[in-house]
C-alpha cells in the first residue's frame, strides 16, 4: 500500500489538536495569535516580497510556557492576516530546549532573509546555555539552519535575543547580556552590540564584538532581554525589558517592564543617551517589544499582551494564552519623545461607525452608549477638558450585567489617564494610569480598541499608550459614559465596529 506522507509537523499537529477544543471567549479577533497554544514574544519581524512576517515564541504542545518555537503568520496589508505553518522547531542540540526569541533582516540582492535567534538549552537543572543561532530563508517558510555564531562567554546563563540590523555596509546586532560584577558578585543587566560583513563568507556568520552598548541604570535589573536598537527622527532609541525592577510610584508595576532610551549614535561611536528611561507602555500586559521597518520607512512595532509573572485565566482552561498588541508606528516627537500610535492601515478594519458626539454629560450623571458592543470595536473620544468642569470622565466598557465592567478614566486630579480593572471579571486586577496633557485646542483624545479579552488605550497623539489584558464575563457587553462633579464636554465621540484580522 502506498504511504502518503504526512504534511504535518509535529508541532503543526500538536495545534491542530488543542484547536479543536479551543474556547474562543476571550480569543482574540483583531489581534494576532497562535491558532492555540501559548505565545511571548514578537520575533523576526519582517517584510519579503510584499507580505509582512511575524513570527513569535509559541509552545504548540500547551496554553503555558514550553517548549518555544517560532510561529507565524503574515500580510499584505498589516490588516487582513494568515496564519503560516511553524517556521522552527528544536532541530539543533544547541537549541534543544527551546528556539528562543530573535529578529530578521532582509538579505541584498532579493536572497530572502536571515533570522538570528538564541538556541536555549539546559545544562543541568536552573543553569542554562543560551547561544546566538542564523537560519536563513528564501520564502520566509521553509529555513536552512546555519548553526551557532555566537557563543556566550564563559559563566553566562542569561545571553538571549539578538536584534540585527544594518547600517552602512555592515550588519549589527544587539543581545541582552548579564555580566557579573566582580566588584560586588552581582550581574548588572547589559546590551551589547556585536558586527559583521555585509557580504562574503562571514557575513552574518562571523561576528565581532564592538562593546556594550548600554548599562541598565537601575543596580537591581540583572538582566536586558529582548533589546531593541533603532534610529528614529534624527535620534537612536535603545529599547529593553528590564528584569529585577522594584514597583515605584506609576512605574514598573509589571513583573518585568519593557522602557526605552532615546540618544545619539554611529558606527564606532558611543551611545549617549539624552533622555532618562520611560516605560514603553503603562498597561499591565505589555512586554518585549520588537520593531522593523516598513518598506515606505515607518518604524512599525508590536509588543506581547502576556505575562511570565501573573498567570492569565486563559492559560489553564481555553486551549489558548497570549496575543501581539495591534500594530503600531513609532515618531520622534517634541522633546525627543517617542509617539506611539496605532498603524494607519487600521482603520480599513472599521465596518460600521456610529457618530455619537458633540455631547455634554451633565455632573454626575452616566449616558449609556451600547447595550451591547459585540465583538472588537474601536471609540474615538475628544474630551474637550477646556469647556468641562468634571473632575473625572470615565468611559465604562465590557460591561456586562453582573456588574462587572473595566474603566478607562481621565482624573483631573492626578493628570492621568487609567485604565482600572478593580471590577474587570476574571484575572488579576488593579489599576495602570498613563500621564496626560491636553492639546493647545484643549483637547484630549483618546483611540480606545477592545477585543474579546483586551483594552488597549492610546492618549492623546501617541504620547502614551496603556495596554492590559481584560476578561470580562460572557453576555452583552455595554458601554457607558461617565461625569463627576461637573460636565464632561466631548467634542467627538465614535464608536467603530471592527472586522476580525485572520
Ligand atoms: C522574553 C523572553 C526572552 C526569551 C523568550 C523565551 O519574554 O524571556 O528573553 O528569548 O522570552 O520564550
Amino acid at each position: 500500500m502506498q504511504q502518503t506522507a504526512d504534511p504535518l509537523s509535529a508541532a503543526d499537529r500538536g495545534v491542530v489538536r488543542m484547536h479543536a477544543t479551543r474556547n474562543d471567549r476571550w480569543y482574540p479577533l483583531v489581534h494576532i495569535a497562535a491558532r492555540a497554544g501559548w505565545i511571548n514574544d514578537p520575533n523576526g519581524l519582517v517584510h519579503l516580497a510584499g507580505r509582512y512576517h511575524v513570527y513569535f515564541q509559541h509552545n504548540p504542545f500547551g496554553s503555558q510556557w514550553g517548549l518555544m518555537h517560532w510561529g507565524h503568520v503574515s500580510s499584505a496589508d498589516l490588516v487582513h492576516w494568515r496564519h503560516e505553518p511553524i517556521a522552527l522547531a528544536p532541530e539543533l542540540e544547541a537549541e534543544r530546549d527551546g528556539v528562543f526569541s530573535g529578529s530578521a533582516v532582509a538579505l541584498p540582492d532579493h536572497q530572502g532573509i536571515a533570522v538570528l535567534y538564541t538556541g536555549h538549552r539546559w545544562l543541568a537543572p536552573g543553569l542554562a546555555q543560551q547561544v546566538q543561532c542564523l537560519a536563513t530563508s528564501t520564502d520566509a517558510t521553509t529555513f536552512v539552519r546555519h548553526g551557532v555564531v555566537i557563543e556566550p562567554p564563559e559563566q553566562m546563563a542569561d545571553f538571549r535575543d539578538p536584534k540585527v540590523w544594518r547600517t552602512g555596509n555592515r550588519w549589527y546586532l544587539v543581545l541582552g547580556a548579564s555580566p557579573l560584577d566582580p566588584a560586588d558578585g552581582r550581574r548588572h543587566a547589559a546590551v551589547w552590540l556585536y558586527s559583521s560583513d555585509l557580504q562574503g563568507p562571514g557575513a552574518l556568520r562571523s561576528w565581532r564584538f564592538e562593546g556594550v552598548l548600554y548599562r541598565s541604570p537601575i543596580d537591581e535589573v540583572f538582566m536586558a532581554e529582548c533589546p531593541d536598537f533603532f534610529p528614529l527622527g534624527d535620534r537612536w532609541v535603545l529599547s529593553y525589558c528590564a528584569m529585577g525592577t522594584r514597583p515605584h510610584g506609576y512605574l514598573d508595576r509589571n513583573v518585568n517592564n519593557a522602557r526605552y532610551v532615546v540618544g545619539d549614535w554611529a558606527p564606532g561611536r558611543a551611545f549617549t543617551p539624552v533622555t532618562g528611561e520611560l516605560p514603553c507602555d503603562w498597561g499591565h500586559s505589555y512586554y518585549a517589544p520588537q520593531t522593523m521597518q516598513s518598506p515606505d520607512g515607518r518604524r512599525l512595532v508590536w509588543g506581547w499582551m502576556g505575562s511570565f509573572g501573573r498567570p492569565e485565566p486563559v492559560s489553564q482552561s481555553d486551549g489558548w494564552c497570549g496575543q501581539l498588541t495591534v500594530p503600531r508606528e513609532l515618531d520622534l516627537g517634541p522633546g525627543d519623545a517617542v509617539l506611539t500610535r496605532p498603524v494607519r492601515e487600521l482603520t480599513a478594519l472599521r465596518r460600521s461607525s456610529c457618530d455619537l458626539g458633540p455631547i455634554t454629560v451633565a455632573a454626575n450623571t452616566e449616558r449609556s452608549l451600547a447595550a451591547d458592543l459585540p465583538g472588537a470595536a474601536e471609540i474615538e473620544l475628544a474630551l474637550d477638558l477646556a469647556h468641562s468642569d468634571a473632575e473625572r470622565i470615565t468611559l465604562a466598557v465590557h460591561r456586562t450585567p453582573d456588574g462587572h465592567q473595566t474603566l478607562v478614566v481621565w482624573d483631573g486630579q492626578s493628570g492621568r489617564v487609567h485604565l482600572d480593572r478593580g471590577r474587570s471579571g476574571a484575572g488579576d486586577r488593579g489599576s495602570r494610569s498613563a500621564p496626560c496633557a491636553p492639546d493647545a485646542e484643549g483637547l484630549l483624545r483618546l483611540r480606545v480598541f477592545l477585543d474579546l479579552g483586551s483594552v488597549e488605550v492610546f492618549v492623546g497623539d501617541g504620547d502614551q499608550v496603556i495596554s492590559s489584558m481584560v476578561y470580562p464575563p460572557q453576555g452583552p457587553r455595554a458601554v457607558a459614559i461617565c461625569a463627576e462633579c461637573g460636565d464632561a464636554r466631548l467634542a467627538a465621540l465614535r464608536i467603530h465596529h471592527l472586522d476580525a484580522i485572520f
